[in-house]
């Protein structure tokens, strides 16, 4: 994988190459980059896909603290403002609170890829031109696909209260379905349909 390129180098070559990884696993979401012009976690990318000298860079459009690090403070204070937690009215079971198989496949997707699958690489959202010309206030795919689990959790109380949040002409409608965050998805995940779904229940509730 590229990733054990990265480690090569560093181990071998230049000691002061400087990048995120964790797992290994693509379950971490640290090791997310450009490579070859594609977003996508050096941890999978296998390095015989790639034909040729491997270019490498930090995720698009993002300030970079060094070599393949990005600054993710914005990002995350993005996802800190949509209360990424559980907000129920009804007291706290004494074990987990239990939803019907129906309503889990809807945050873990038929097929696997629904959004309780994401791991916060970003590499949707630096992939996306309109997060990249209005991060400041557009919250992007990886934001809103998360925004997105809460509000059809069956067990969250807040829907009303979320979705007032995002009803606003940039934090949510800046997306125009360009669906540059769902082919890179690493995952498989599809941010743009996620989108597309608080859209329609902002129409329903009006
Ligand atoms: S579908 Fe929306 S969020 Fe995804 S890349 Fe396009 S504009 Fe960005
Ligand atoms: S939706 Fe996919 S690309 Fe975007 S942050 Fe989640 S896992 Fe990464
Ligand atoms: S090291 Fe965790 S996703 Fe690549």
């Amino acid at each position: 994988m590229v990733l054990d390129a990265l480690i090569y180098i560093k181990d071998n070559v230049d000691s002061t190459l400087t990048f995120r990884r964790s797992c290994r696993e693509g379950i971490c979401g640290s090791c997310a980059m450009n490579i070859d012009g594609t977003n996508t976690l050096a941890c999978t990318k296998d390095i015989a896909d790639v034909k040729g000298a491997i270019k490498v860079t930090p995720l698009p459009h993002m300030p970079v603290v060094k070599d393949l690090v990005p600054d993710l403070n914005h990002v995350y204070a993005q996802y800190t403002s949509i209360e990424p937690w559980l907000k129920s009215d009804t007291p706290a079971p004494n074990r987990e609170r239990l939803q019907s198989a129906e309503d889990a496949t809807i945050l873990n997707g038929a097929d696997g890829h629904g959004p309780a699958g994401c791991i916060l690489c970003f590499c949707c959202s630096t992939s996306c031109p309109s997060y990249w010309w209005n991060g400041d206030r557009f919250m992007g795919p990886a934001v809103l696909l998360q925004a997105y689990r809460w509000i059809a959790d069956s067990r969250d109380d807040a829907t009303g209260e979320r979705l007032d949040q995002l009803e606003d002409p940039f934090r949510l409608y800046r997306c125009h379905t360009i669906m540059n965050c769902t082919n890179t998805c690493p995952k498989g995940l599809n941010p743009a349909k996620a989108i597309a779904e608080i859209k329609k229940m902002m129409v329903a509730r009006r």
